[in-house]
């Protein structure tokens, strides 16, 4: 008896060795399959695929060229997608810590969360972040301390708001149409109630908590409502189009917190430039790149805003835009 159990613990330990040593190596593996140590590797998360955060990746990659830093040349750049899904997110970012990545830029909020999640060691640069500090990315934002910091594109309601009733007056029931989960919407939805309550306003929400909610949403909002507001929320950005589409058909104005949802057929905003903001992260990537710690970067946040407007839409449910508002305005259709 004895000597059997011997031999089961013996056979035993050979296997759990033997696993140990195969996990190990593959780790290894995989780990220098995608890193290549004379290069500095910087790894990009994004949400999901929608205009304003492509246009954010595409303008930092290219500012990270013009400071001397070249995808495939001094640098690495492995770009994900978590295709709008947390768990991806959370992968990815694993995997950018797992292979001990020199740098993570995160853009938009969902993803700065989950790379915050992920490390406090590996620097990490969010990218267009509405609200850092209620987020949980920073708390502060002169001094963020620790492995983080990057840009807001902090918005106004209110201006926002103060822009809608000088295209359509008489707003007495606005709906906010947004994702409960993104906390970058929720703080811009707060600000909109605030400024509810002391201009005599009726919100409405309508949340979703994913794409595939949005139609549903707008369309239970747009017999309820005189004008629809959706923040700078991701989820809502990748379906715009398709807001577009039922708020037009119920001749509806949407105001939304972004140029490129503008662009996707909402009617205005007043907004920042995405193009200038992915330009200010890469210099601070450039930065932290070049020796400097990510958390004495205080955080930016863009200032210059702009209005923007869509005059096909405009035309579509019978809105005249004023000339006031046109001459100062960017605008997109004819
Ligand atoms: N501000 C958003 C966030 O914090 C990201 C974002 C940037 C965005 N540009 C946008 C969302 C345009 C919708 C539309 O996550």
């Amino acid at each position: 008896m004895k000597k059997f159990m011997s031999v089961v613990i013996l056979v035993c330990l050979s296997l759990l060795m033997t696993s140990l040593v195969g996990c190990t190596s593959s780790q290894k593996q995989s780990g220098e399959s995608s890193k290549d140590d004379n290069k500095l590797q910087i790894g990009i998360v994004q949400i999901v695929e929608h205009p304003s955060l492509n246009t954010i990746r595409e303008s930092l990659i290219k500012e990270l060229g013009a400071q001397g830093f070249k995808d495939g040349e001094n640098i690495v750049i492995d770009y994900q997608n978590a295709q709008g899904d947390q768990t991806n997110l959370k992968t990815i970012c694993q995997k950018f810590v797992n292979n001990k990545y020199d740098l993570i830029i995160a853009i938009a909020t969902p993803s700065a969360q989950a790379a915050v999640g992920e490390t406090k060691e590996i620097p990490i640069v969010f990218s267009a972040c509405t609200d850092p500090v209620g987020s949980g990315l920073v708390s502060n934002l002169e001094k963020p301390g620790q492995n983080v910091t990057g840009t807001s594109d902090a918005v106004s309601a209110e201006k926002i708001m103060e822009l809608a009733k000088r295209i359509t007056p008489g707003i007495k029931t606005v709906g906010a149409l947004y994702t409960s989960s993104e906390t970058n919407s929720v703080s811009v939805v707060n600000n909109l109630k605030d400024y509810a309550a002391k201009n005599s306003l009726t919100v409405v929400e309508a949340t979703v908590t994913n794409s595939s909610e949005v139609q549903q949403a707008v369309s239970s909002l747009v017999g309820k409502v005189d004008a629809i507001f959706s923040p700078i929320d991701n989820t809502v950005a990748s379906a715009m189009p398709l807001v577009a589409q039922v708020a037009n058909k119920a001749k509806k104005p949407v105001y939304v917190g972004a140029d490129s949802m503008v662009k996707d057929g909402g009617l205005a905003t007043f907004g920042i430039n995405y193009t200038i903001l992915g330009q200010e992260t890469a210099k601070m990537a450039a930065e932290i790149l070049n020796g400097k710690n990510a958390g004495d970067i205080p955080v930016k946040t863009m200032t210059d805003m702009d209005i923007y407007v869509n005059k096909d839409t405009a035309a579509a449910i019978g809105v005249t835009i004023p000339d006031d508002v046109l001459k100062a305005a960017t605008i997109f259709g004819k």
